[in-house]
């Protein structure tokens, strides 16, 4: 039996955990060989401790063979304690007449805190992924945040973008969506974002070619990824859960087992590549294998492409001056 990974998940008793948790447990993150150790953070409020315990209840109840040990605690640094994966899913959502500024601030400070616990009992490889919104931005805090850890250690959750626009395209170009491949999504995980099909092929043919519609492309393609989720929310009357959980495992499950050779988007620390400062948390199109990524270089860039680019860099620059005060 291998030696248990020990899987932090903070916000664990809300939407996004609740379905998250029982496919980790049950193998489908890490592998069917796997055992798990879960260590779950909620917020030091009775209603939120209360839920987290009904959550760890119910994965009891599963009896997953896989499960080797459950923490619930209210305390960061309880919970981050040699984990190897922490998947930072709690965050402060947008309260009636917040502005982004005060959302971001007070995110902020949640991912201060929570990265310093990481720099102080989290493994020295661990593997952080930021679901909680702002993502790119509180990625950014949280790696600034713990300087004795590697900063390509912190990634943001941009997986679910790439997803959205997988099926999308898929759909358009009328070809089985596992069969795409070359497909990226830039920038920032908000409306901003630039999915860039450009170079999608499905069993070497060249989607963009076969699609041939610039129109769709710049009028419904990139608005649509970019709006689907407040189209969910409009649909459902609640944020998407479901699909977010399945692409925090896709995440990390490549970043973990590999892609195999194919690209993939995370949001990740920018090298200063395609003009991205340095630090700069974006989505970029990446590979990965043996547990580390690579940055795919050297995609060309179009007129096109550099003007969307620019927009959701832009808006992560202010994102990042915002907060700059709080990181000096
Ligand atoms: P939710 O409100 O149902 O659950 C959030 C949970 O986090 C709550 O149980 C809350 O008590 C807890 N929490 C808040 N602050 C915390 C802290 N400091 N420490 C520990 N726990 C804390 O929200 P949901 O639907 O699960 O979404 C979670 C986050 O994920 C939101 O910020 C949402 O905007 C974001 N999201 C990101 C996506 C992405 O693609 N990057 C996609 C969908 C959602």
């Amino acid at each position: 039996m291998k030696k248990p990974v020990r899987v932090a998940v903070t916000g664990a008793a809300g939407q996004i955990g609740y379905a998250l948790l029982f496919r980790i447990a049950s193998g489908e993150m890490l592998g069917k060989d796997q055992p798990v150790i879960l260590q779950l953070l909620e917020l030091p409020i009775d209603k939120a401790q209360a839920a987290l315990k009904g959550v760890i209840m119910e994965l009891e109840d599963c009896a997953f063979p896989l499960l080797a040990g459950v923490v619930g605690t209210d305390n960061a640094e309880v919970a981050f304690k040699d984990a190897d994966i922490a998947l930072l899913v709690g965050a402060r959502p947008r309260g009636p007449g917040m502005e982004r500024k005060d959302l971001l601030l007070e995110n902020a400070k949640i991912f201060t805190a929570q990265g310093a616990a990481l720099n102080k009992v989290a493994s020295r490889d661990v593997k952080v992924l930021v679901v909680g919104n702002p993502a790119n931005t509180n990625a950014y805090i949280a790696m600034k945040s713990a300087p004795d850890l590697n900063p390509r250690n912190f990634t943001a959750m941009l997986r679910l973008d790439h997803n959205r626009a997988l099926s999308q395209l898929a759909t358009k170009a009328d070809v089985a969506v596992g069969d795409i491949e070359g497909l990226i999504v830039w920038g920032n995980h908000s409306p901003t974002m630039y999915p860039d099909y450009r170079f999608a092929t499905a069993n070497g043919v060249n989607l963009k070619d076969k699609v041939n519609d610039a129109d769709w492309n710049a009028n419904t393609f990139i608005p649509q990824v970019g709006k689907r989720g407040a189209a969910i929310i409009e649909a459902r009357g609640l944020s998407s859960a479901a699909s977010a959980a399945n692409a925090a495992i896709d995440h990390i499950r490549d970043w973990v087992l590999g892609s195999n050779g194919k690209w993939v988007t995370m949001g990740v620390p920018s090298d200063g590549s395609y003009g991205i400062p340095e630090g700069v948390i974006f989505g970029f199109a990446v590979t990965t294998q043996n547990g580390e990524y690579t940055l795919v270089k050297d995609i060309e860039v179009d007129d096109f492409s550099q003007k969307a680019i620019d927009k959701t860099l832009a808006e992560l620059e202010e994102e990042r001056s915002g907060v700059a005060h709080l990181l000096a």
